[in-house]
């Protein structure tokens, strides 16, 4: 073992972090906890690594769960692609390999939504093999041991801090070394401001320790400003029933069900020509009223939101000429029947042919995740 890989181990020992996947890391556990803690906080995953494993104890309960009971656990946590890719990859399990979960880096790496990173923590903290976990935490400690000048976002500079990393890694507790790296970016090596470099127990490697621009590592490349949309949400109540309208199943939230949403801010006008030309009936229109705006910020995008609630009249008795998607209620009654038949296995096929639906609160509740991005619209009454 090198003597870094000593002082870094002996000073995990002493002050790891007490965390729930920590307590019993089988395969399983480790896989849920990975792929939670991905672009997401360790406080924030506390809760919803509980509740899943509750619902969720293992691979063949996420395989057979249905995919409304697994966004609605998810709700919140953002990404719900990894939710998906978590239960593709437990279904091709259960085929597969009877839901046991592969030990090697190439096994791992070939289910949705494992990475080279998230390969290596499951291979090492739950198997045991002498692999490295390269996440943000590992590349910025190597970074700055190494006062490395290379760009992150570079291949070849991951390549060199990795390579050292291999050097460094203790091949009999690869988990603890792995994880070490872990608590000591979050504890001490800190990722925003400087680094807590008289507690660390590498300073006597490290070529920043103590010094003024060791924050300054690892270096980034200039991002590009996050793009701006203006976005105008539309929430339309006809009873107690909301319209939801499903994304298309590529690209943000994908698949998921939102509010209609339009380009740009409309005003309460043009919001009603819209409308009209989706098909819906002036004489159906009771009501249009303004909501709070709201922003959400993804990695790359910012939308800025502005909202209207639309009410309808209860019951719409009054034909319309066309035959446009928000305003015909024979589809509509079609749909809810369709969803309330589609129980579990179902619920899929019903999501890849229906593009909006109107959704009573108890559906809201219990069948249709709304993502963060329209949650402020959305007021339960
Ligand atoms: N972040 C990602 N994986 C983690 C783990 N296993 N422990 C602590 N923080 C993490």
């Amino acid at each position: 073992m090198s003597e870094l890989s000593e002082k870094l181990i002996g000073w995990y020992d002493r002050h790891r972090r007490v965390l729930p996947w920590r307590e019993d890391p089988t395969p399983y556990h480790v896989w849920v906890s990975e792929i939670m803690l991905q672009q997401t906080r360790v406080e924030a995953v506390k809760g919803y690594y509980t509740r899943f494993l509750e619902a969720f104890p293992d691979v063949h309960a996420l395989a057979e769960a249905s995919e409304g009971g697994l966004l609605k656990l998810w709700q919140g946590l953002g990404y719900y692609s990894r939710a998906r890719n978590l239960q593709k990859a437990a279904k091709q399990l259960v085929q597969e390999r009877k839901g046991k979960i592969p030990a090697t880096l190439e096994e791992l790496k070939r289910l949705p939504g494992i990475g080279a990173y998230t390969a290596g923590a499951i291979a090492s903290i739950a198997f045991g093999q002498p692999v490295i976990a390269p996440d943000g935490n590992a590349y910025r400690i190597f970074s700055r041991l190494e006062r490395e000048q290379g760009f992150l976002e570079d291949r070849k500079t991951k390549e060199r801090l990795e390579e050292r990393m291999r050097l460094e890694m203790d091949t009999r507790r690869p988990g603890a070394f792995n994880q070490a790296l872990m608590d000591l970016g979050s504890l001490i090596c800190v990722a925003n401001g400087q680094p807590l470099c008289p507690t660390c127990p590498l300073r006597a490697f490290c070529a920043v320790s103590n010094r003024e621009d060791a924050s300054q590592f690892p270096r980034r490349r200039p991002k590009k400003p996050r793009q701006m949309e203006n976005k105008t949400v539309v929430v339309m109540q006809r009873g107690d029933r909301l319209l939801l309208h499903q994304r298309p199943s590529k690209g943000l939230l994908a698949g998921l069900w939102l509010f209609p949403m339009f380009d740009g801010h409309l005003t309460q006008k043009e919001v009603l020509l819209q409308l009209l030309e989706e098909g819906i009936c002036r004489k159906d229109i009771q009501k249009i009223e303004t909501l709070e705006p709201a922003t959400h910020i993804f990695s790359h995008l910012e939308w800025h939101m502005i909202g209207y609630r639309v009410t309808l009249s209860p019951l719409s008795d009054v034909p319309c000429d066309r035959n446009r998607a928000f305003s015909d209620q024979e589809n509509f009654s079609h749909r809810a029947d369709a969803v309330h038949e589609a129980d579990e296995e179902s619920f899929e096929t019903l999501q890849l042919e229906n593009k909006t639906f109107w959704a009573d609160p108890d559906e809201i509740a219990n069948r249709f995740a709304i993502p963060a991005a329209h949650r402020p619209f959305f007021v339960e009454r």
